[in-house]
């Protein structure tokens, strides 16, 4: 079974078409982050009025020659910016229409766990990859991404608990401010990671908090952390923006595994799998690994490539959460929750 999945809620415009819920026959990404790098953020309106230029050339670079081997359409119909939102959803149920195919519905944070299902190989994108195996269930997942922060317990597909989630800023936008406090450019993420990879020195004890780490919920805060680093970068002048950047990176780390791990623990979870953009970061990924080896449970993180807003997750949560929705009456909610 082909999919193709339609992304549209932020400032990515994106269509992948999956086969399967795994192999990714095709996945383009249009951006428009260069432009919200003068802002220091995405404008809402600056990104809508790109997405409406851009999401008829994605779609057909994506589907090629195989728009009649589509067997569905997917969207991301929330939660997101309610005008770039409208260009994907409205793009969906046209086709859906037109072409008599059916319509499903994705929650675009369920679409970021979805990413650890795609399968691909530096070459590209295989069809003869051997699976390397699916996360096995009960998962615990982590969303961390520019808008949200949400930690769940997926029992099976289609079966998604809500644990807790951010209580003030998200984690991406922890990373976008920091970022801004230290100079770097907009989107922050991968700036403060390639600061932060540059320090070399002693990291003994952080200067920096973990914020909510030793509270009994699986709640986050991240926006004292952001306040800590801004009185320390104007107190000491002498300290290297590279440490400050390890120093909040790992604080980020480890809020973001204790709490992980304790509601693995807590429900016998077999695999963690953390998506969304900030799962792009090597680091995160290593502590992680390092410490769910440590309890045998398993951790998936995507391909970064797969791990930021992308049409290819969109269809590989589709192929495996059947949500079908009448295309005349769907409609794009940018508050969508679980
Ligand atoms: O999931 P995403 O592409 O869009 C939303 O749904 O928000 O996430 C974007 C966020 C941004 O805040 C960006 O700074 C962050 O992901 N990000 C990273 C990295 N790459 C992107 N954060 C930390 N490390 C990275 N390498
Ligand atoms: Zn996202």
């Amino acid at each position: 079974m082909i999919i193709c999945g339609i992304e549209s809620t932020c400032d990515e415009t994106s269509v992948g078409l999956v086969k399967n819920g795994r192999y990714v026959l095709s996945n383009v990404i249009a951006s428009s982050s260069l432009m919200h790098e003068k802002y220091g953020g995405v404008v809402p309106e600056v990104a809508a009025r790109d997405q409406v230029k851009v999401i008829i050339p994605v779609l057909s670079e994506a589907l090629g020659s195989n728009l009649t081997k589509v067997d569905a359409f997917a969207v991301a119909n929330g939660p997101g910016l309610v005008g770039s939102l409208l260009i994907g959803v409205e793009s969906a149920k046209t086709l859906s229409i037109i072409l008599d195919k059916p319509l499903i519905a994705v929650n675009h944070l369920i679409g970021h766990i979805y990413a650890s299902w795609l399968a691909t190989d530096k070459s590209g994108y295989s069809l003869k990859l051997l699976p390397k195996g699916f996360p096995s269930f009960p998962i615990v997942a982590l969303v961390v991404s520019g808008g949200h922060t949400d930690l769940l317990l997926v029992k099976d597909h289609e079966d998604f608990k809500w644990l807790g989630g951010t209580l003030d800023d998200a984690t991406g936008e922890a990373f976008d401010k920091v970022a801004r406090i230290l100079g770097l450019k907009y989107p922050g993420g991968p700036e403060i990671e390639k600061l932060a990879s540059t320090y070399r020195g002693q990291f003994a004890n952080s200067k920096l908090p973990s914020p909510m780490i030793d509270s009994d919920d699986f709640d986050f805060s991240f926006s004292g952390l952001k306040t800590a680093v801004f009185n320390l970068t104007s107190r000491s002048k002498k300290i290297q923006k590279a440490e400050i950047a390890f120093a909040f990176q790992d604080a980020v780390a480890k809020v973001l595994v204790k709490k992980s791990l304790m509601a693995a623990a807590m429900f016998n979870a077999k695999s963690i799998v953390v998506g969304g953009g900030v799962a792009a970061n090597q680091y995160l990924k290593s502590v992680f690994t390092r410490e769910s080896d440590k309890r045998g449970i398993k951790c998936y993180f995507p391909d970064a490539k797969f791990a930021v807003d992308n049409g290819a997750m969109i269809a590989a949560a589709a192929y495996f959460n059947r949500n079908f929705v009448n295309p005349l009456k769907l409609s794009a909610n940018s508050s969508l929750h679980f």
